[in-house]
């Protein structure tokens, strides 16, 4: 667990009163689009119908913002706002900026949402966002031990677990792999699509690619996210049983559902 989470535990066992939001809202931030609702953190579902803009292009910090800020107005929101941004985060600052604008690379992301929106904007990479949602809420809930949520999208985004404890930015979509510098331009779901792979050709990619993270991380369950997961019986069937390989459950939702779920961690 990293330092920030340790003291965000801390804080919020330290609070004796004053009860916690149950309603937060959520931000994904997307290449192709910026998705937002609002979620119970009991039940881990959305209250709201999701609210989706196409991310504008070029999707830099300047014409990014407002977007977040029409968001948050859509829902007339005010409390807790969670964001999940395809990039390394660190204390609200960006970076990498591998699927990005390179302009994001050193923004201070969550200072220049939160001036935009005029309240606090706490800020973590999607796939930690994807993972936090499904091991609060979905296919990885209540499991021990070593826990990698992978999302097959853009990019390839990781979300690591340790005994339910977040590990953040691991950023695993950026390995080399069989000559390949960077995984994620051969294996992530955009690859397919790019180069006109069929399932089978694509599966076998996506099998290469968790046989090596498997045998890095020895991983007691591999839960498959992302936009590809939507077509997870195309496409299961082809992946070797090297651990519990599942789909995550929150599939479209579980960047925002995470987003706010951190939120309130952080507070
Ligand atoms: C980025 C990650 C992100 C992933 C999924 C990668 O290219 O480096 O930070 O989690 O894409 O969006």
């Amino acid at each position: 667990m990293g330092n920030e989470n340790k003291k965000a535990k801390k804080k919020r066992k330290g609070k004796s009163s004053g009860a916690a939001p149950t309603e937060v809202l959520g931000i994904d931030i997307g290449g192709t689009g910026m998705k937002a609702g609002v979620v119970d953190l009991v039940t881990g579902e959305l209250v709201t119908e999701r609210f989706r803009i196409p991310t504008p292009q070029p999707a830099n910090p300047r014409n990014m913002a407002p977007v977040v800020a029409e968001l948050v107005e859509h829902f007339g929101h005010r409390g807790l706002i969670g964001a999940a941004f395809p990039a390394i985060i660190k204390s609200g600052v960006v970076h990498s900026a591998a699927n990005i604008d390179p302009k994001w690379l050193g923004t201070d992301a969550a200072a220049l949402f939160g001036e935009a929106v005029g309240q606090e904007v706490v800020m973590l990479n999607d796939a930690d966002a994807a993972g936090l949602a499904e091991v609060g809420f979905g296919a990885a809930k209540g499991v021990d031990g070593v826990v990698l949520v992978l999302t097959f999208g853009t990019g390839i985004g990781s979300g690591l677990f340790v005994d339910g404890e977040l590990v953040p930015n691991t950023e695993l979509g950026h390995l080399q792999l069989d000559g390949h510098a960077d995984v994620e331009d051969w294996a992530a779901a955009s690859a397919r699509d790019r180069e006109g792979l069929s399932w089978v050709e694509w599966a076998a990619r996506v099998d290469r690619y968790l046989e090596h993270v498997c045998f890095l991380f020895s991983p007691d369950m591999v839960v498959i996210g992302g936009g590809a997961s939507k077509s997870w019986p195309k496409f299961a069937d082809r992946l070797e049983p090297r651990t519990t390989i599942v789909a995550a459950t929150r599939r479209n939702n579980a960047g925002i559902i995470g987003a706010a779920l951190y939120s309130l961690a952080q507070r």
